[in-house]
């Protein structure tokens, strides 16, 4: 038996890889189960996606190695898409690199600015895989708080007594996961001026930015954010191409250069006919983005009456495809959804997976159709 690389001791199986098996042991063996636990968009990609990628099968370039960097149209619709949507001016050749998803993004970056035992700052709760890529590194996790109280937006004060001496990197991801919280332009202002003072490198990752959110933000229009700031972005969730794997990673020519570096010499290119269908995802006018929003609209409301339902409460001031939502005092998050799997059938995501600040809440995820939603809401009552 050959034995593991001990960084394989620092990280456990993710959640949902081992939670799905059950859930989907549970559905085998014949149970109704309504899977509200993981974000997965449902919906279609547009029209004209699905037929730029039908028709690049014909082009005698689809099976071809691509460039490392994307094509230069694919860069071009990205760096078109921030200056749209965000006001945010980016060189498609040097300041953009596109992505197989934002997630990938996550390990990239960390490979190219981690030392073994750097610290990194992380949201709790937050994204698992920020942690998880962290200690692969060999770089330690340090946690901030993110709390209901202050509308869970990172308290610089407490960070700035902190001993930041050896923090390189700063996880910030708003629109926020799981909570839904927006961040502030005074945030922003504020985040970019710790990173500034103490030589951190600070990443939003912005994936939820399009998704029931009236405004949305780029860390990169904050004055002076190019000098110590990157953004990730992705089309999985704004355009329904979670499997297709498309995100990008955007800021100053060396970082990206950096990463570039790393990217390189872990893949051969994204799939010629991907690229052709975000280019055209990323030229998508405003009605796409209402009617993807009016669906995850109607959802919510239904989403709402079932977190009442649960005798939780949320707010109602949100942003992304999850309702984020308080229990009852006295329950414990993986109790309360297993009690649920087991008696209604409805799987959800239990807060403190996101970390401690999590536990005593549950996520619900808004990719399932209306009907799925009155039946569990039917349950529930
Ligand atoms: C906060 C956050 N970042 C990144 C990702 C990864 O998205 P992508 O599909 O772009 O890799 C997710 C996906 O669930 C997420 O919730």
């Amino acid at each position: 038996m050959i034995e593991v690389a001990n960084r394989l001791h620092t990280v456990e199986e993710y959640y949902f890889s081992k939670k799905l098996r059950e859930v989907n042991l549970l559905k085998a063996s014949g149970k109704p189960i309504i899977n509200l636990g993981i974000g997965s968009p449902d919906l279609q990609p547009p029209q004209k996606v699905i037929s730029a990628i039908t028709e690049s099968f014909a082009d005698a370039r689809a099976n071809q190695y691509q460039s490392y960097q994307g094509l230069p149209e694919l860069r071009e619709a990205m760096a078109s898409f921030y200056r749209d949507q965000f006001d945010v001016y980016l060189s498609p050749t040097t300041e953009v690199l596109p992505l197989m998803g934002s997630k990938e993004g996550i390990m990239h970056i960390s490979m190219a600015f981690l030392n073994e035992g750097d610290e990194v700052l992380i949201p709790n709760p937050g994204y698992p895989t920020y942690t998880s890529v962290t200690k692969l590194i060999g770089a330690e996790p340090v946690f901030y708080d993110l709390k209901e109280e202050t509308n869970w937006q990172p308290d610089i004060e407490a960070l700035e007594k902190l001993d930041l001496s050896r923090v390189k990197i700063m996880w910030v991801n708003y629109p926020h996961m799981p909570t839904g919280a927006n961040a502030t332009e005074v945030t922003f202002t504020k985040l970019v001026a710790f990173a500034k003072r103490n030589n951190i490198l600070i990443v939003n990752d912005n994936p939820y930015s399009f998704v029931l959110n009236d405004s949305p933000k780029s860390i990169l229009s904050t004055p002076e954010a190019r000098d110590c700031c990157l953004e990730l972005n992705s089309l999985s969730k704004t355009f329904n191409m979670a499997g297709w794997r498309v995100g990008m990673v955007l800021g100053k020519t060396d970082y990206i250069n950096s990463i570039l570096k790393v990217k390189s010499n872990m893949d051969s290119g994204m799939f010629y006919g991907i690229q052709k269908g975000a280019i055209e995802a990323l030229k998508c006018s405003k009605i796409w983005y209402v009617s993807l929003n009016s669906v995850y609209e109607r959802r919510r409301k239904l989403i709402w009456q079932l977190a009442k339902a649960l005798n939780c409460t949320y707010s109602t001031n949100t942003t992304g495809m999850f309702v984020w939502a308080k229990l009852p005092i006295y329950v414990k998050a993986e109790e309360f959804i297993d009690l649920l799997l087991k008696e209604n059938h409805v799987f959800i995501a239990p807060g403190n997976i996101f970390g401690s600040n999590g536990e005593g809440y549950v996520r619900f995820s808004l990719c399932a159709t209306t009907e799925d939603l009155e039946e569990a809401l039917a349950r529930i009552k």
